[in-house]
């Protein structure tokens, strides 16, 4: 035997690819990057002794019942709300994640989404490329301003942190959270930053409402449509957290009927499905899952990847073990 079988679920960034090959005798690439599916990951399961998932992929428990003859999953990738954490535990497979080197891509493009929905970006962008500008006029397209105005976060986590830091020093934004952790100026960095009790005070007085808590059955549809009825009719929300975080019937009932004003959208309930009913709303900006995704980023992430297996088969701690 000459080293571990490894499974790799999707392309990864050259640079990635080159490392795993030079490093590993018996590394299994995805050339044609089509997703595996439920048999493809059930069968890497029992076939491969490492596999490298993604969010792409679902490692729902019944994946590893029976038994696998994987030890490790090295999720490219910081959520992991697609494995089963607990069953793969249960099953004797060690998980590990990529935190911290996607922090800034993200949060850039939450902010992405925030400016581009407030100045109605991407609606203009289709009537330019539509052929439908009839030139500048001093009523034309206008939108939200930015500068000045509230940001609430909810979910104070390193990416939570990374837009309220642009938010406020780049933006002058007074900034609102809710987290269920203390965290304080030490972590975010920002003095007058306010935590408030519930996520219902955020919604309350916040312009804008950014997501960043992790995906999981506890806040599966957090933002519903109670939640989202408690938002000022001028906000926007802004999601780069999990499709599921949100009610997607309850968001786009209330970005039809003004609600709220607008949102941007960078995840999804059904990935890569987005309901049509969604994609016919112009005040809602939708990108295809983008977060991390910078040449540097992805290559990180998957350097981390890499960091994590050769801890664990060095038999040291991998450094971002999930269970
Ligand atoms: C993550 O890492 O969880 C992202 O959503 C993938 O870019």
């Amino acid at each position: 035997m000459s080293g571990p079988s490894i499974v790799v679920t999707r392309r990864w960034p050259q640079a990635v690819e080159d490392q795993l090959r030079a490093r590993f005798r018996c590394v299994s690439l995805n050339e044609s990057d089509v997703p595996l599916g439920e048999a493809g990951l059930h069968a890497a399961l029992r076939e491969a002794d490492v596999v490298l998932p993604t969010v792409s992929d679902r490692l729902p428990a019944e994946l590893f019942e029976g038994g696998v003859r994987t030890v490790f999953l090295g999720n490219f990738g910081v959520g992991h709300n697609h494995i089963d954490v607990e069953a793969a535990s249960r099953a004797g497979v060690v998980v590990t994640n990529t935190p911290g080197v996607l922090t800034d891509a993200t949060a850039d493009t939450a902010m992405t989404l925030l400016l581009m929905a407030a100045r109605r970006a991407g609606e203009g962008e289709r009537e330019v490329r539509a052929g439908g500008w009839t030139g500048w006029r001093p009523t034309h397209m206008l939108g939200t301003h930015v500068t000045g105005r509230t940001l609430g976060v909810i979910g104070m986590g390193r990416i939570g942190c990374a837009v309220a830091r642009r938010a406020r020093f780049g933006f002058g934004m007074p900034i609102l959270y809710f987290d269920t952790q203390d965290v304080g100026p030490d972590r975010h960095g920002i003095p007058d930053a306010r935590r408030l009790d519930t996520v219902e005070e955020v919604l309350e007085s916040a312009d804008f409402v950014s997501l960043h808590m992790p995906g999981s059955a506890d806040n599966a549809h957090l933002v519903d449509a109670a939640r989202l009825s408690r938002m000022k009719p001028t906000a926007i929300l802004v999601n780069t957290a999990r499709g599921d975080v949100v009610d997607t019937d309850a968001l786009v009932k209330a970005l039809a009927s003004g609600t709220i004003a607008g949102a941007g959208l960078d995840v999804y309930e059904n990935e890569p499905d987005v309901p049509e009913a969604l994609r016919a709303l112009p005040n809602v900006v939708l990108l295809p899952h983008l977060g991390s995704a910078t040449v540097e980023t992805r290559v990180a992430m998957g350097m981390l990847v890499l960091e994590n297996l050769e801890a664990f088969l060095d038999g040291r701690e991998p450094p971002c073990r999930v269970c």
